[in-house]
């Protein structure tokens, strides 16, 4: 179970790198065409059907709103979808930002061109769940959660069991070389004062090229596009900043790391952020590259 304190670490990181912005920028630029091509290929009626979404780790839930209005565009301005449903359906374990999805859905109900129901299961636990259920999506996306399922099993079940035909699987992840990445295999090979798994399993650090394996292994398109965002580490370098030491946190995979160190670890690891980060401008940023994959099997 996340703990709240991920949550905000989380989030902190999330505002450093800009990473929902980046991401929505990257989702429009990329994701309208591919849409586009699976709704042109529709042979649904439109009067009765629905364009469903599965969001799998949604958080809470800004990312789905984003994907369900580009959606929603590519809806109205391609062959008069405009009526069609838009039904999105989150999976999300944890009940801190469960309970923060439904507030922020439910905040701009009045004026959403989608229905939004959030399930609070794990993928695992979903899939067991809906074994005998027929409903399959026209889009199913990981915006960076494939970190906690079995990639191969869980893009093969998505892939072959619960997307149309035409449907499109978008993962967007972190890539190996990201300063995350590296400060936590550091980590890892030293004491730990508490073994994490909220961020990212080992197989993580390898995980768009584990994607392009498996797509190619199984025959689907697949197509990948670069998201290069700056990581704002400056914070971490000051004892006392409450943000600074959530991102540490963040970025070490450990509650209230600073503390529960040894003095030597800590500056072990602060030597190694400054040796991944460059100072601009009086603050130090650090590179961090993610991937957009979208996988399809028709052309
Ligand atoms: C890094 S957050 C990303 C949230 C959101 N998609 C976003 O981009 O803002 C990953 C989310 O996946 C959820 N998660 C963790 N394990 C999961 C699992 N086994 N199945 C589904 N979601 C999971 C976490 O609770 C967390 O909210």
């Amino acid at each position: 179970m996340l703990s709240l304190h991920f949550v905000k670490s989380y989030k902190i990181f999330k505002e450093k790198c800009q990473l929902h912005s980046k991401n929505v920028t990257a989702l429009k630029k990329h994701l309208p065409s591919y849409v586009k091509q699976s709704l042109a290929s529709r042979h649904e009626d439109k009067e009765h059907s629905s364009f469903n979404i599965l969001s799998v780790g949604s958080g809470t839930g800004e990312i789905d709103i984003e994907i369900a209005n580009i959606v929603a565009e590519e809806l109205c301005s391609n062959g008069n979808w405009e009526n069609i449903r838009i039904l999105n359906r989150a999976l999300e374990p944890n009940k801190f930002p469960c309970a923060e999805y439904e507030a922020n859905v439910s905040a701009m109900i009045e004026n959403s061109p989608a229905s939004y129901e959030i399930i609070p299961q794990t993928f695992n636990e979903y899939r067991n769940s809906v074994s005998n259920e027929s409903v399959k999506f026209d889009l199913i996306h990981f915006i960076q959660s494939l970190y906690y399922v079995d990639i191969e099993s869980a893009i093969w079940y998505c892939m072959v069991e619960k997307l149309k035909e035409y449907g499109r699987l978008v993962c967007l992840v972190g890539d190996k070389d990201n300063i995350t990445n590296k400060i936590i295999k550091q980590a890892k090979n030293k004491t730990m004062t508490k073994d994490n798994h909220d961020l990212l399993t080992s197989e993580g650090l390898e995980i768009s090229s584990e994607i392009v394996k498996f797509a190619k292994k199984y025959g689907w398109h697949y197509v990948i596009y670069s998201v290069n965002l700056q990581l704002d580490v400056t914070d971490v370098f000051f004892p006392d900043s409450v943000e600074g030491n959530l991102l540490l946190d963040f970025l070490t995979n450990t509650e209230n790391y600073r503390c529960n160190v040894s003095a030597l670890e800590l500056n072990e690891t602060l030597d190694y952020i400054k040796q991944l980060s460059v100072e601009r401008n009086g603050r130090r940023y650090s590179e961090k590259k993610d991937s957009l994959l979208i996988l399809y099997k028709d052309e």
